[in-house]
């Protein structure tokens, strides 16, 4: 045999996963089970990329103080949930200054129509101009002369960035929530009018991944459809025992099944989804028959709820408190990955370049 197929696979001829999650505060189930969990499982097969998107908390996060802790604050529950550095290359966005120049580079083949009718750009700027109607012709708000310090340019090309993030690690797949879905369909769409505008093969197109199953949308304990930072609605991978078991048992529920059958509310729905996520099946069947026979008492799915959550973040939380200080190892856990991930960057934009006529005498 010779030596190159007796030798296990190097990280170079795996297939490239990439993935970030934005410094916008600390993580919650929803990014849990929506994104990183996923990239501790994806992390010894592939040749796992993983960062902190601080670039992209800039469009609607500018306080300098509070984005340097929160970047600090996501490495550490990165590391706390159980990726390892040996095995996945960690780094932040802004250490990969290769990004920010095919950002620009990659913009002038987005069309600013494409871009302000994304879903994520018209929540964002709905919400900075104070508009709460579902009204598509917020164009004319964004055109008016005292909208400009609120909807920035930053936050319009948001999906060119993270499509640069992606190509130019020239990652096939893409783990993400389900909300992320059509940014990965943009950052199809422009690897593909790359590709076919200078006739070449340069940039894979890039597709979410999820073990086989359908994306996971994690809801609120509200009632609402979403977990997410902005929606106030979240259980914190950090989250003290006391904390998270007061936020489990105030969760939104109805007033409880009259008849047998009844359809589900979407508040109680929500528990079940979470249910489904934390605890064994059996468990969720057990809660599930007791709501079909009108038997449930909230009280004890809630219960159930919190000590199955407890036993998924308690262990991470006393890792991330061991980590949170130790800057030394986060500095040379980052330092590494940023030389690992600039590697390829700069090969992929010599490579832009070039094929762009951006060439030296
Ligand atoms: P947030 O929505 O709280 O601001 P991010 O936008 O930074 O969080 O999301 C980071 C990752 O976590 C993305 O892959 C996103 O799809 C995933 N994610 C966030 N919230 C959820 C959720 N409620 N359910 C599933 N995935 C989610
Ligand atoms: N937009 C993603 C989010 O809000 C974060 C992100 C930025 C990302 N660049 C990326 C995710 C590249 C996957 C790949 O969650």
């Amino acid at each position: 045999m010779s030596e190159n197929i007796s030798k296990p696979a190097k990280a170079a001829e795996k297939e490239v996963v990439l993935s970030g999650i934005r410094a916008t505060g600390h993580l919650h189930l929803g990014n849990y089970f929506g994104a990183l969990s996923k990239f501790v499982r994806m992390q010894h097969d592939y040749d796992s990329r993983y960062f902190v998107a601080d670039l992209h908390a800039l469009t609607t996060s500018p306080d300098p103080s509070a984005l340097h802790e929160n970047v600090r604050n996501i490495v550490a529950e990165y590391l706390a949930a159980g990726l390892n550095p040996d095995e996945a290359t960690l780094f932040v966005q802004s250490d990969v200054p290769e990004v920010s120049e095919m950002y620009l580079l990659l913009n002038m083949h987005v069309g600013i129509g494409e871009l302000m009718r994304t879903a994520s750009f018209k929540d964002k700027a709905r919400k900075a101009l104070g508009i709460n109607s579902d009204s598509d012709d917020i164009e004319k708000e964004i055109i008016g002369t005292d909208s400009n310090k609120r909807v920035n340019a930053g936050l319009l090309t948001y999906p060119t960035l993270m499509a640069v993030d992606i190509l130019i690690q020239k990652a096939k797949k893409v783990p993400v929530g389900k909300d992320q879905e059509q940014h990965l369909e943009l950052t199809r769409r422009f690897a593909r009018r790359f590709n076919s505008f200078y006739n070449v093969e340069l940039f894979p197109e890039p597709t979410n991944f999820d073990f086989g199953g359908k994306p996971v949308k994690v809801p609120g304990l509200d009632g609402s459809g979403k977990m997410g930072k902005s929606e106030g609605n979240c259980i914190y991978l950090i989250d003290d025992e006391k904390t998270l078991r007061k936020k489990v048992m105030r969760a939104v529920t109805d007033e409880g099944p009259k008849e047998p059958n009844q359809p589900v509310s979407q508040p109680v729905e929500n528990l079940f989804t979470l249910l489904e996520l934390t605890s064994a099946p059996e468990v969720v069947q057990q809660y599930r028959d007791a709501y079909a026979d009108c038997s449930i008492r909230y009280g004890d799915l809630k219960k159930q709820l919190a000590e199955d959550i407890l036993k998924i973040t308690l262990p991470i939380r006393e890792r991330v408190i061991d980590l949170q200080n130790d800057d030394v190892t986060i500095r040379r856990i980052l330092a590494r990955g940023a030389e690992q991930a600039r590697e390829t960057a700069a090969k992929t934009l010599a490579e832009v370049r070039h094929v762009m006529g951006i060439r030296r005498f």
